[in-house]
């Protein structure tokens, strides 16, 4: 498929990352079926990083998320541009380079990732001014010093992302959002300390999901070209969340680092089953399909016969309308919708 002039596998990439750290690792994700590879953010100084610098916030789990204090790559510039990036490049898999940070360090790095091979540039905008003059600036300036498409990488921090959006389009290709949420803070209670090298770090997995959507679908309603969603994917059906606000492709960062580097062939194969199942032909189209509003819940909800009694909804309702015992739903029921999501085997509509 086609990204902003870039011919990818499938629409299921590398994020910036420890996952896309080296061409070595860059390599397996391309075994791992990754539809292209965005590579580890480079600056014009190798990064110092403090250890430890990637924690699971739930010991054993990625469910409640990671948080690091890891900033960009700690191999120096001109390694990946001597090395790094033909060793990924060897894969036949497109290679999408992560540079940043100012207008100056762009317009040095940007041509030189050019130069070795890359099919484009992504912009991290993570560490500087998220004003709108500002943020145009890197963008033109980068735009202006290379021939590649180029993506600018939103943080979840970045305020009016709409007006944002309007404003880089002509000088980019495409957008990518989001960045890993922060700053947050993570603690060993039983150990009295942070869980990071630093005290605060950042947020990522499937808790950032939610505001991943959000502003996707925000930056859809204003931008015309290509949205790549990353945060909090781990199956085919997250990938599909982000398709219906308006994505054209999804990154994968955390689900990689917990599952390894098949998950991206295996969120790639969720996805196309998720596609087919749901009628449409392509990805593509299932993105034109768009997002249907919510209507308003005028009913009381109704449990059906495959209800296991396991009391979940009868516990958690708020209004105490729900009786297990009689599988029926109280006229004190407040319609909050609650029950709906919280029962295990879908038996609450
Ligand atoms: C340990 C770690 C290091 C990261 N390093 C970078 C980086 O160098 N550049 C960048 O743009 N994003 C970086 N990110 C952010 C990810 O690319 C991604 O935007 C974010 O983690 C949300 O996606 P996820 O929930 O799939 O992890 C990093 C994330 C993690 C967890």
């Amino acid at each position: 498929m086609d990204l902003a002039g870039i011919e990818i596998r499938n629409p299921v990439l590398t994020a910036a990352g420890p996952t896309s750290q080296s061409g070595a690792i860059l390599l397996e994700a391309a075994r791992g079926g990754a539809g292209a590879l965005v590579t580890k953010t480079i600056c014009t100084r190798r990064a110092l990083v403090k250890h430890p610098n990637i924690a699971c916030i739930q010991q054993g789990s990625i469910s409640k998320g990671m948080v690091n204090c890891e900033t960009w790559s700690e191999i120096p510039w001109e390694q990946w541009i001597e090395k790094e990036y033909a060793i990924a490049e060897s894969s036949g898999v497109k290679v999408i380079a992560s540079i940043g940070y100012t207008a100056d360090e762009l317009v040095f790095l940007g041509p030189k990732v050019e130069d070795a091979g890359a099919s484009g540039i992504e912009f991290s905008t993570h560490y500087i001014s998220k004003s709108i003059g500002s943020l145009m600036e890197v963008a033109k300036s980068l735009k202006e010093s290379v021939s590649i498409p180029i993506f600018a990488k939103i943080s979840p921090s970045t305020e009016n992302v709409k007006e944002v959006a309007r404003a880089i389009e002509p000088f980019v290709d495409g957008i990518v959002a989001i960045n890993t949420l922060g700053p947050v803070l993570a603690i060993d209670a039983r150990a009295k300390r942070p869980l990071l090298g630093e005290r605060y770090g950042w947020l990522s997995g499937p808790p950032i999901k939610p505001v991943a959507l959000r502003i996707v679908s925000e930056i859809s309603e204003v931008f015309k070209k290509p949205i790549i969603g990353v945060g909090g994917i781990s199956k085919g059906i997250d990938a599909a969340e982000f398709l219906m606000c308006g994505a054209s492709a999804v990154e994968v960062c955390t689900a990689a680092l917990y599952w390894g580097p098949n998950i991206y062939g295996k969120i790639a194969g969720e996805l196309e089953e998720f596609v087919r199942e749901s009628g449409h032909s392509c990805a593509e189209e299932l993105r034109a399909s768009a997002l249907h509003e919510r209507e308003e819940m005028t009913k009381k909800p109704e449990i059906a016969d495959n209800c296991t009694a396991c009391g979940i909804c009868e516990r958690a309702c708020p209004s105490r309308a729900i009786s297990i015992e009689k599988k029926t739903v109280s006229d004190s029921c407040t319609r909050c919708g609650l029950c709906i999501t919280i029962c295990p085997v879908r038996a609450i509509a």
